[in-house]
């Protein structure tokens, strides 16, 4: 597939087909993922793959956290989001409500335990980073994901990042026994997308680009 084509067509996927994926598959998608640029080389990344009896073990285990703690997905932001920024956010919902009201399903619930649960992905990819890292190399991990997001989708496999995670990250890392010098950074959901769900019907808009550069020239 042409980056171009890859680049235009990929989406988040929110429903996956119960297919395993080969693991020869993952290891190809981590290896064009690793091809990403790092600072100095680095490569400050690290994942964890999670399949079969211990992704549901996993998702189990996340989704009661959930429904004890109820940390929900947010912007993350450090105050409340100016209205031009915030409306980014609401039009992708509105983009999505009618495709979740098809499905019967609750918007918050939809999301929030659809992320605890990977939304039912065979695959979780848990990305990791040596706690020695300054937040700066959150840049390089951000461009892994970049690179794996593509590569997935030209191999035919459908993801969705799920930053939600991380607000379970004591739970995942005594799960999967991840060493407390590791910082759980980001989960990815991979597997083969369910195109015959609504849910994986929409596409998310973007900003013209008059709205996000300027130029000097
Ligand atoms: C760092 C990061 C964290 C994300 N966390 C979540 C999440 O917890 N749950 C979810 O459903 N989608 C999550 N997403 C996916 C975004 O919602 C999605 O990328 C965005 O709406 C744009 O849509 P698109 O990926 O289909 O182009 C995350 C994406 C990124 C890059």
């Amino acid at each position: 597939m042409e980056l171009e084509e890859a680049i235009t067509e990929r989406k988040s996927i929110r429903a996956f087909k119960k297919d395993p994926v080969p693991k020869e598959l993952i290891e190809e998608v981590l290896q064009r993922a690793t091809r990403a640029p790092s600072a100095i080389n680095l490569q400050p990344w690290e994942f964890v793959v999670v399949m079969g009896e211990e992704r549901e073990r996993l998702g189990r285990l996340l989704l009661r956290s959930y429904r004890e703690r109820r940390t929900s997905c947010s912007p993350g932001a450090k105050g409340p989001l100016p209205e031009k920024l915030a409306k980014r956010g609401a039009t992708s919902f509105e983009v999505m409500k009618p495709y979740l009201d098809e499905s019967g399903i609750r918007f918050e619930e939809f999301f929030n335990e659809g992320s605890c649960r990977f939304y039912d992905a065979p695959v979780a990819i848990i990305i990791c980073m040596n706690k020695i890292f300054s937040h700066r190399r959150y840049l390089c991990i951000g461009a892994a994901l970049g690179y794996l997001v593509l590569a997935a989708h030209s191999l035919g496999l459908g993801t969705c990042p799920i930053g939600l995670i991380t607000a379970y990250e004591d739970e995942i890392k005594d799960f999967l026994n991840i060493p407390d010098d590791r910082e759980v950074v980001l989960a990815v959901a991979l597997g083969y997308p369910d195109w015959n769900s609504p849910i994986n019907k929409f596409k998310t808009p973007r900003e013209p680009l008059e709205e996000i550069i300027r130029w000097f020239d």
